[in-house]
């Protein structure tokens, strides 16, 4: 099965952290019925420096063109706030990537890294955001001037039921019994229409337990109880914070994944890290929330869960022999990020070839 990959790098860690997922994306190729083909579309930072543009026509012309992209991370310390990163908005915007998937699943050998007690762990962290990825504030209608600054917080009918819908779609998929839903409509008028929908639409999933909660006791929840959630549906903004509050709950935010997706268009898949100036060219980044964007990509773009599960499990007996320094542990060696991923593909290649 031919697919075309595009692959942007990006700036810091980016290049350094894609290279392993290419890697573990070839793998697949040489093991599997899928054929990928990569394209490379360059953006961010460095290429704004070269071409006064983070995103050119040509780069998203190839992305369009593709099957789906990995993505590696944007921004660099010397540029203007957002000069870089604005890129990441124009391709969610101009591909309609409504859906930011999510997912935070604290490996059990991991349980040591998680910041949180044991008690507080209970029977495991294993969630999944589905953070609305279009509207709300990020639609970036407002004004500033020396006096003051106002963005509208646009919540429409369609954008909350398309969102709200995929949720509850993709919590039967997973056999789910509860969907959270994360608001603020004790206050916000956007989040009074976002209520009023979840309940419409969650009237056609019978099975299916609903769940309100606000998103400042969510936060709280979210550390108090994590055990309690599987699927969670928020607003745009609300999905930014708790996301990365939940991704620091598996051991090392290097760890967490997501996809940019809309079902009938080019997805797009990258870590939810940044660029981290600070220890890009390194070789210490830890690959392994690339490579778990990797499996979403399988699973939710090209349809195959079992080589999305498979790649799961390489990684989660990769982590038994080695660690990258940010989920180091004294009893294993300490890995490069190209170490890190070379354990993951060797795991992932014995397990293709049976
Ligand atoms: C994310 C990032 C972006 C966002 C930034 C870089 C604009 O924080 O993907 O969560 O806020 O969506
Ligand atoms: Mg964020």
């Amino acid at each position: 099965m031919k697919k075309i990959i595009s692959v942007c790098r990006g700036d810091g860690v980016g290049p350094e952290v894609v290279n392993e997922g290419v890697k573990i994306l070839e793998i697949i190729s040489d093991y599997t019925e899928f054929d990928f083909e990569f394209k490379e579309a360059p953006a961010g930072g460095e290429v704004w420096k070269k071409f006064g543009n983070n995103l050119p026509e040509q780069s998203f012309e190839t992305i369009r063109n593709s099957d789906a992209l990995l993505f590696g991370a944007l921004g660099l310390p010397d540029l203007p706030l957002g000069v870089a990163e604005s890129a990441i908005m124009k391709i969610r915007q101009g591909l309609d990537l409504y859906v930011n998937l999510r997912p935070i699943k604290l490996y059990d050998i991991l349980r040591e890294k998680c910041p949180l007690k044991d008690e507080f762990i209970g029977s495991g962290i294993d969630i999944t955001f589905v953070r609305e990825n279009t509207e709300g504030l990020y639609k970036n209608i407002g004004s500033i001037d020396e006096d003051s600054a106002q963005n509208l917080m646009l919540y429409t009918r369609k954008g909350c039921e398309r969102i709200i819908k995929y949720a509850f779609e993709f919590a039967k998929k997973k056999g789910h019994s509860k969907v959270t839903s994360v608001d603020k409509a004790n206050l916000l008028k956007p989040s009074q229409l976002w209520r009023k929908i979840f309940h419409e639409i969650g009237e056609n999933y019978p099975k299916i337990q609903k769940e309100d909660i606000y998103v400042d006791a969510y936060c709280q929840w979210l550390i108090r109880a994590p055990y309690k959630f599987q699927t969670v549906v928020t607003g745009n903004m609300f999905g930014d914070i708790i996301s990365d509050e939940g991704a620091f709950l598996i051991g090392s935010l290097g760890m967490a994944s997501s996809g940019n997706i809309n079902p009938r268009n080019v997805s797009m898949y990258e870590p939810i890290h940044g660029s981290a100036p600070d220890i890009a060219g390194k070789g210490i980044a830890n690959p392994i929330g690339t490579i778990l964007s990797v499996k979403l990509m399988l699973q939710e773009s090209f349809n195959s869960l079992e080589i999305g599960n498979e790649v799961d499990k390489a990684v989660e007996e990769a982590l038994k022999e080695g660690r990258t320094v940010d989920i180091k542990s004294e009893k294993l060696k300490t890995l490069s990020t190209e170490e890190m991923g070379d354990l993951i593909a060797e795991q992932l290649k014995n397990r293709l070839k049976k």
